[in-house]
């Protein structure tokens, strides 16, 4: 399966190659293609979101746009398919923030251990696009912007062996992404960060390269990792969102109906993706357990957040950057947990 994922993307990078030395990005029809690259499956919340961001673009713009969708990885991985929309082979790339954060460093907030303390808070400090947009004109000296986030759900830890407390994690080897902030917030656990891409983690635990991961319950299942590790533990450290992302020149050479367009087309990819999210998230759960024999543990989640009491803060002086997004959640915070006292 990776030799032909290989060879795939070995075509397709040479194809996009020849026609970017050839100056077109278009099919015979004369239609402008517009590429865009996730690390899921086809049945995955995020690749139903951008189908509903095609057929809008098609609906509106169709005269002028194709919009071709590359599951799976195909570019490659959310690094390399940052890369090639950083220099405009492929035009949008949807990719978490632990991957930007080496671009622009207040995305390393993301990364920070408990920062929402509700789901509620998390949603409403991603849907203030207003406040958002300020956070995504970051990336523009780095050549891309995002234009919209979805759902990832909230991370754990899951393993081959059962993770209880704090203490079942000294020594594992845990799978991180590639961000420093991932590296230090699973050591500050006491386990021993492994920094790889999304697509190595299955084969890594299956050979016991690693004992485990963080990640949402969909890794589970649409991933397949759990016909490898059987112990998903409810420590929930993060809410993390993934971004749709695009190449900065060919947004700027959008006239500002078609940026209209887009920008709506991202908007209704969100709302698509956060209802299926809610709908799939159950139904991982289902098969994890039913079809899959693993097991969900429910810790005590008090105790993985007295362990990196000291992050946020060590976080936070560490980078400045951080601070005023950091103040913003906090408020926010503070309006859901009211809400919920009263
Ligand atoms: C989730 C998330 C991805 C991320 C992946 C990972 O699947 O949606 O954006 O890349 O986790 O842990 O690498």
């Amino acid at each position: 399966m990776k030799r032909v994922k290989k060879i795939i993307a070995l075509v397709l990078c040479a194809c996009m190659f020849t026609m970017l030395l050839s100056g077109c990005a278009s099919v015979g029809n004369g239609k402008r293609i517009i590429r865009i690259s996730h690390a899921q499956s086809e049945s995955h919340p995020e690749h139903i979101g951008l189908l509903k961001f095609k057929e809008y673009i098609e609906e509106n713009l169709g005269d002028k746009y194709e919009v071709q969708i590359y599951p799976n990885e195909l570019l490659g991985g959310a690094q390399k398919a940052i890369e090639l929309t950083q220099t405009g082979a492929i035009d949008f790339v949807v990719a978490g923030t632990a991957n930007l954060e080496t671009f622009a460093d207040v995305y390393e907030i993301f990364s920070m251990p408990y920062l929402f303390t509700s789901e509620e808070a998390y949603h409403a400090t991603m849907m203030d696009t207003e406040y958002m947009n300020n956070v995504y004109k970051s990336t523009d000296e780095a050549g891309f912007r995002v234009l919209t986030w979805y759902n990832a759900g909230s991370r754990s830890f899951y393993a081959t062996k059962p993770i209880e407390t704090p203490e079942d994690l000294k020594g594992l080897k845990i799978r991180v992404q590639q961000s420093p902030a991932s590296i230090k917030m699973a050591n500050a656990f006491g386990a021993a960060a492994s920094p790889m891409s999304f697509g190595e983690v299955y084969t890594a635990i299956q050979q016991g390269v690693i004992d485990g991961a963080e990640n949402n319950e969909l890794a589970l299942t649409n991933n397949k990792h759990g016909e490898v590790a059987k112990y998903y533990s409810y420590n929930r450290h993060q809410m993390v969102p993934d971004m749709l992302i695009g190449n900065l020149k060919f947004l700027n050479g959008l006239s500002d109906e078609e940026l209209k367009i887009f920008e709506e087309a991202a908007a209704l990819s969100t709302e698509v993706e956060l209802e299926e999210w809610d709908d799939q998230v159950e139904e991982a759960k289902r098969i994890a357990e039913e079809e899959m024999g693993v097991q969900f543990i429910d810790v005590d989640v008090q105790l993985f957040k007295d362990a990196v009491s000291n992050v946020q803060q060590e976080m936070l002086d560490n980078n400045p950057s951080i601070q005023d997004l950091y103040d913003h959640i906090q408020e926010i915070n503070k309006q859901y947990e009211e809400k919920e006292g009263n």
